[in-house]
């Protein structure tokens, strides 16, 4: 693994075993390429949809991938709105867990940007090559096999962007090297969930192997490396449809394997777990038990 300059491991880390990200997400990569792709911009996280929007989903699976797929995108679009990213100024943009690289090639392809992802899953690498070259890109996107907790980079980025992967590492840790990382006056945008009722806990953490934390956390070691919370938009009401595409898509998916016998990348047994599973996503997200926010944060200086 690519590691740069190792620097000592946190001691308040609560028990949380790292080893199982890499391979979660190495066993994940062709689910999620079947069910967010074909690409080449292919995301990972929960998506944007309008508020109180509750969309017929007696539609075909093609309609429910492509509204998933634009949810996604459009989620993106708000929060670069919103944070008001300049286009057409040079931005070198550290992107902190960076999936198949939806997120990547999305600031390389509409700001122009330069960009490092980082994922702990070295079987992301060839696919975000060949993304990056499908969409012409690829010079300015180049994907590395690094664990955030262990980079070294100094002062090199104007940015850093963690869309749904922050909720995987040890938040001071992480907001003490994206500190470094970034040159002055440097932002930082998140994409995360955050715990309100921790009753809920336990069952994501467990089924996404996270370890997801209190938006007070976040906001503690943000100030306590230099960073300042510029904005914090609570964005649950407009991702909590997305639960119920996503849920959609998975029994058209269990549908489409029972009539045709053409093989899913998802097991049944996946889908049906998946399929439970998203009935409680969406009650926990209608419930506000658990909130999706996006944060913009500013290193000091400038
Ligand atoms: C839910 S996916 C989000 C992917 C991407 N940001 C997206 O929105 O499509 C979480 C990602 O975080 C990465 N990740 C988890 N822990 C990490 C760590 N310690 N360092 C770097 N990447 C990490 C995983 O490899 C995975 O790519």
């Amino acid at each position: 693994m690519d590691s740069g300059l190792l620097i000592q491991a946190p001691s308040n880390e609560r028990a949380f075993d790292e080893s199982q990200v890499p391979l979660y997400y190495s066993r994940k990569t062709n689910d999620i390429l079947q069910k967010y792709g074909p690409g080449p911009r292919v995301h990972f996280h929960v998506g944007l949809f309008e508020k109180d929007a509750r969309l017929n989903t007696t539609v075909s699976q093609a309609v429910l991938k492509r509204r998933i797929s634009a949810s996604q995108e459009a989620i993106l679009s708000h929060a670069a709105r919103s944070w008001g990213v300049p286009s057409g100024e040079p931005l070198h943009l550290l992107d902190i867990g960076c999936g198949v690289g939806g997120g990547s090639l999305y600031w390389a392809q509409e700001y122009g940007a330069t960009v490092t992802g980082l994922t702990v899953a070295p079987e992301h690498l060839p696919v975000i090559r060949d993304f990056a070259r499908q969409a012409g890109v690829a010079d300015r996107v180049t994907p590395r096999h690094a664990d955030i907790h262990e980079l070294g980079d100094q002062r090199l980025y104007d940015a850093a962007y963690a869309n749904e992967s922050s909720g995987y590492m040890d938040r001071e840790r992480l907001f003490q090297v994206v500190a470094r990382a970034l040159k002055p006056g440097g932002w930082f945008g998140i994409q995360e969930h955050f715990i309100c009722r921790p009753e809920w806990t336990g069952f994501i953490d467990g089924y996404y192997k996270t370890r997801l934390g209190t938006l007070t956390e976040y906001i503690t070691a943000a100030e306590a490396a230099g960073f300042e919370l510029e904005q914090d938009e609570d964005v649950t009401d407009r991702v909590t449809e997305f639960w119920v595409q996503s849920m959609a898509w998975n029994t058209a998916e269990l549908d489409r394997v029972e009539a045709t016998g053409i093989p899913s990348a998802w097991s049944r047994d996946r889908l049906r777990e998946s399929t439970i599973a998203h009935g409680k996503l969406f009650r926990i997200w209608r419930d506000h038990a658990m909130e999706t926010r996006l944060l913009f944060f500013r290193l000091a200086g400038s």
